[in-house]
């Protein structure tokens, strides 16, 4: 890992695991990108920069610098001087003029890596990262620009923010400053991206990249189920083993745009921010704006490998909570099981069986507030429903905890209902446009989280209820989008701030919770996987990752989801049969097996599903514990595809020291006379000896991953099987071991 500088050739090198990122100081001070792959010896890399050939000096040849302005391949490109691509930052100056020109200044390179300012982002200590920060400067508009750059030890990853300040005396309004520009030298490459919708998160499509300009985004006010803030350029005959691969994913989580762009010189622009759409930022002299960080992630092992940075990078470096590194408890949450039609009673009964199968925390999902009844109340009344949970939380939660199991409990801390006292108190604390109907969804309305009185308020509750019983879980809900975004509280000329605003807002208010609760385990939820992007992930380890637990779905949902995420950050859950989202009907075996590849727990009512699937249980639960520590902390390399047609997914976790592996199989639809499959195995050590628990034998590694796993046709349709293999030190026959 280093950043350096070579002063003669103006060159900036970056590099870190196995690559290099180099970017130039061209003619006339722009900062032009040279090259990101895999790394270089130390040698002249800007004759890539063509930059004797006319017209492209302008210094030489300035009759046609427009020509030099849309060719070059700029590192932070800017609106109206030339660049007529898609560019990333844009200005509105005090006379209404919005052309920009950033030229650069100086910069410095130091040790550690920096955090941003009210917004999540990647940490590490000062010997395992290294921080370049870029000044550019507009003269005439006498703003200045600061581009971050950092690296981590050992990783392929390049992390990059942006930040503008006004340095002037008079106004001037920000109308977009996005967080990274990629520029690859040719388009042969595929997009992959995320997208979905409520109970089918993040289905991945690729699609061959094309002139033009491609993209996916929100104007949501979140993430969203829609559409994931990531995206990856893969050549076109990679895969999940083979091929160059750029992941590039956005630590935030409200409206995002992530672009690829082919330009008449078929080279590609690739760029990840805050939506510009609907955006503005004020800017008084003295002020700066800081975007969200970005994640560039390279890989030349195809989407595997960089998943399994992706990886890497979130578990070492921006995942905080104490529970990173621990067993999740194993939880049982009461949504599927009871919906809102519970009282303490019920929750008590599903608690003692849950204990006496070995089940570690019981979550007591929506209802148990205000006077809610169904989804049409009470939002922003955040004390207890007698009427359920009679004398109150403390004696519930005390018998729980008698029982020897955790408490979590559900919050919708953003939302407001018009049949809430909170609403009826401060109608103009949700987010609305004054005179204008407000459009509802599931009966509710989100809260003005721009305003400090608002979260301060909220807060309030949250704390009350917190430290009112012995609380170790908190899911934090978000179940709808925005609409007619205004606030009572901005002038004007801030309004379209209110957008940022309120996700600032969120971060703050997951902030000041995880500071003074941090032995709290916090679950991102919205709508079931709304929400799952890397911001969240700086507050909470784990984010629900969809409100379908039918477990065929969710080999969909899960692959797609860990290309960038890992699966200790997955919420998942076994569920009862047929399931509540799609009506299928599935082993209780396959859906355990699925569910592991995530948190694992449970989503059902204990005391009434089948006693066979019941008794299942408390060895689903010894194999969770058993395995967990390979999942969690180990590589995944996925084997099957459930969006392809072969009728199977697989996929194999292994420990970093190669020593153990986990493979599990799922076979969606059974079929008729179809002979056994080679399942060939990934990411062991090929000259390693490996005990099969599936039939005691020992194989070696190469032969498990180029002769591959016999796998006959499983009797039934959605069969799973799950093996475990363990190093030894050497070949055993089968009579031997
Ligand atoms: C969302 C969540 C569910 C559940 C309900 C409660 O849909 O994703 O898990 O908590 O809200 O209303």
């Amino acid at each position: 890992m280093n950043i350096t500088y070579d002063e003669k050739l103006r060159l900036f090198r970056l590099t870190a695991g196995d690559m290099l990122y180099a970017m130039a100081v061209t003619d006339g001070e722009y900062l032009a990108h040279v090259y990101y792959g895999k790394a270089l010896p130390d040698e002249d890399l800007t004759e890539l920069l063509r930059l004797d050939e006319p017209p492209f000096t302008p210094s030489v040849n300035n009759r046609d610098k427009a020509c030099y302005m849309d060719t070059l391949p700029f590192e932070c490109p800017c609106f109206g001087t030339g660049d007529y691509r898609e560019h990333a930052v844009e200005i509105l100056d005090d006379a209404g003029m919005s052309a920009c020109d950033f030229r650069y200044v100086s910069h410095s390179i130091t040790p550690g890596k920096p955090g941003l300012p009210g917004l999540p982002a990647t940490f590490g200590r000062e010997q395992d990262a290294m921080t370049l920060c870029i000044l550019c400067r507009d003269t005439h508009a006498r703003l200045e620009l600061e581009l971050r750059y950092s690296v981590f030890r050992g990783l392929n990853a390049i992390l990059r923010s942006a930040l503008v300040r006004n340095t002037g005396d008079k106004n001037c309004r920000l109308r977009r400053l996005l967080s990274a520009t990629l520029t690859l030298d040719e388009d042969g490459y595929d997009m992959l991206t995320l997208n979905g919708s409520w109970a089918r998160e993040r289905h991945v499509e690729r699609c061959r990249l094309h002139m033009g300009k491609q993209r996916v985004d929100s104007l949501r006010g979140e993430s969203s189920h829609q559409h994931n803030p990531f995206f990856a350029l893969l050549e076109q005959n990679g895969d999940e083993d083979r091929g160059i691969c750029y992941g590039l994913n956005l630590i935030y989580s409200g409206n995002f745009m992530a672009q690829a762009e082919v330009d008449q010189h078929r080279t590609v622009r690739a760029q990840l921010g805050i939506n510009p759409t609907d955006f503005t930022w004020l800017l008084e002299p003295g002020e700066e704006f800081a975007a969200p960080e970005a994640v560039l992630v390279w890989s030349e092992q195809g989407l595997g490998g960089m998943s399994r940075t992706f990886h890497d990078l979130y578990r070492q470096h921006l995942i905080r909570s104490k529970y990173r590194d621990m067993p999740r408890p194993v939880l049982i949450n009461n949504w599927e099981a009871t919906y809102f039609d519970f009282d303490a009673e019920k929750l008590l009964a599903i608690a003692k069986e849950a204990a006496s199968l070995g089940i570690e925390m019981l979550v007591m999902d929506d209802g148990w507030f205000g006077h809610r009844d169904s989804d049409n109340s009470s939002l922003g009344d955040w004390y207890v429903y007698e009427k359920k949970l009679k004398g109150g939380l403390k004696p519930l939660v005390d018998k729980v905890r008698g029982l020897g199991l955790k408490f979590g409990i559900w919050f919708e801390p953003e939302m407001i209902s018009p049949d809430s006292d909170l609403y009826r108190a401060h109608p103009d604390w949700a987010i609305r446009i004054p005179g204008r109907e407000m459009t509802l969804c599931r009966e509710q309305y989100v809260l003005d989280y721009s305003r400090q009185d608002v979260r301060d308020y909220v807060y309030g509750m949250l704390r009350d209820i917190l430290t009112s019983a012995d609380i170790s879980y908190v899911k934090w809900d978000m179940n709808r989008q925005l609409t007619e975004v205004g606030s009572g509280m901005l002038p004007a000329d801030r309004q379209r701030e209110l957008w940022h605003r309120y996700v600032l807002g969120v971060y703050e208010l997951m902030e000041r919770l995880v500071t003074e609760f941090p032995d709290l385990l916090l679950e991102n939820c919205s709508g079931g996987g709304a929400r799952f992007d890397p911001g969240m992930l700086y507050y909470s380890p784990q984010i629900w990752a969809s409100d379908d637990t039918d477990a065929v779905e969710r080999l969909k949902i899960q692959y797609g989801t860990s290309l960038c995420y890992p699966v200790s950050a997955m919420g998942a859950h076994v569920s009862d049969c047929p399931n509540h989202t799609v009506g299928r009907s599935t082993p209780f075996q396959t859906r355990g097996h699925v569910a592991m590849a995530g948190t694992f727990g449970y989503e059902l009512d204990v005391t009434r599903i089948p006693a066979e699937d019941r008794a299942q249980i408390p060895e689903q639960i010894a194999n969770y514990k058993r395995y967990s520590h390979i999942m969690q902390e180990g590589d995944q390399f996925r084997i099957g595809n459930p969006f392809g047609t072969e009728g199977f997914d697989a996929w194999i976790f292994v420990t970093k020291d190669k020593r153990e592996g986990l493979f599990t199989y799922v076979q969606t639809l059974s079929r008729p006379n179809v002979r056994s499959r080679r399942i060939r195995l990934k990411g062991l050590d090929p000259e390693g000896w490996y005990r099969c628990s599936d039939n005691g034998k020992t194989y070696s590694g190469a032969y498990l991953m180029q002769a591959g796993l016999r796998m006959p046709n499983l009797w039934g349709d959605f069969q799973s099987r799950q093996i475990y293999f363990e190093k030894t030190e050497q070949y055993k026959t089968e009579e031997e071991a």
